[in-house]
C-alpha cells in the first residue's frame, strides 16, 4: 500500500485565507473520526499549532486559527480510511475552497509516507509535533500524575527506550526537528506545558 500523492501543488491560490469555520471543522472532524482516542491528538496537535502560531510566531487571530486548522485536520481520514491517508481529508478540503496552505501543511506531515517535503513554518510544525505529541500523551497515560510533574530527562528517556510506543517512529521525529531547526529539548517542554490542558 503506498500512500505517496504524486503531486506537490494543493488547493487554489484564489482560495488563499478561505477557511473552515471552527464548528465546520469539528463537524467534520466528528463526522469522519470515530475513534477518541485519534480525536484527542488530533485536539492536541490543533492546541500545539494554536500555540505556537500565538506566542513563537504572534500571529493574528485568523493566523492562529489557519495553524489550528491543520492541526485539528490532519488525520481526519486516517481512522476510517487509512489506505487513502492524506488523500481524502485534501480532496475534502479542496473541495470546499480551503486555503492551499493548510492544504499543504497536511500533506506533508509524513514527507516518508506522503512524499511531500515541509516547506513553510506551518508544514514543519505540523510535522514535528505529530509524532512526539503522541510520545509525550503515551507517557502522560503511564504516569501517576499525568502531565503533573512531567520533565523533558523523563520524555527523552522514553525517546531512547524503543520499546515504549513502538509505533511512535523515532528516525521521523528527529528528521521533522531537524528540518525546523528547533532543539529537541525546547519542543519536548513546549509540549508538556501546554498539552495536558486538553483532555476530550
Ligand atoms: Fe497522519
Ligand atoms: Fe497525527
Amino acid at each position: 500500500m503506498s500512500l505517496q500523492l504524486n503531486r506537490t501543488e494543493f488547493g487554489d491560490p484564489a482560495n488563499t485565507g478561505n477557511v473552515l469555520s471552527k464548528a465546520e471543522a469539528l463537524a467534520l472532524l466528528d463526522s469522519w473520526v470515530l475513534n477518541d482516542r485519534l480525536k484527542l491528538h488530533m485536539k492536541q496537535v490543533a492546541h500545539l499549532m494554536h500555540c505556537w502560531a500565538a506566542e513563537k510566531l504572534q500571529l493574528d487571530e485568523a493566523g492562529q486559527w489557519r495553524w489550528e486548522m491543520a492541526g485539528l485536520l490532519h488525520d481526519a481520514d486516517w481512522d476510517q480510511w487509512p489506505d487513502q491517508h492524506c488523500r481524502k481529508i485534501i480532496e475534502e478540503l479542496e473541495n470546499r475552497g480551503v486555503d492551499p496552505e493548510i492544504l499543504r501543511a497536511i500533506a506533508s506531515h509524513g514527507p516518508a509516507h506522503f512524499g511531500v517535503a515541509p516547506v513553510s513554518a506551518m508544514d514543519k510544525m505540523l510535522y514535528a509535533f505529530d509524532e512526539l505529541s503522541g510520545l509525550i500523551h503515551a507517557y502522560a497515560l503511564m504516569r501517576p500524575g499525568g502531565y503533573t510533574g512531567m520533565d523533558v530527562k523523563g520524555v527523552k528517556k522514553r525517546l531512547k527506550e524503543k520499546a515504549f510506543a513502538a509505533s511512535v517512529n523515532r528516525d521521523e521525529i528527529y528528521d521533522a526537528l531537524d528540518r525546523a531547526g528547533i532543539s529537541v529539548d525546547d519542543t519536548i517542554a513546549f509540549i508538556i506545558a501546554r498539552q495536558g490542558s486538553v483532555t476530550t
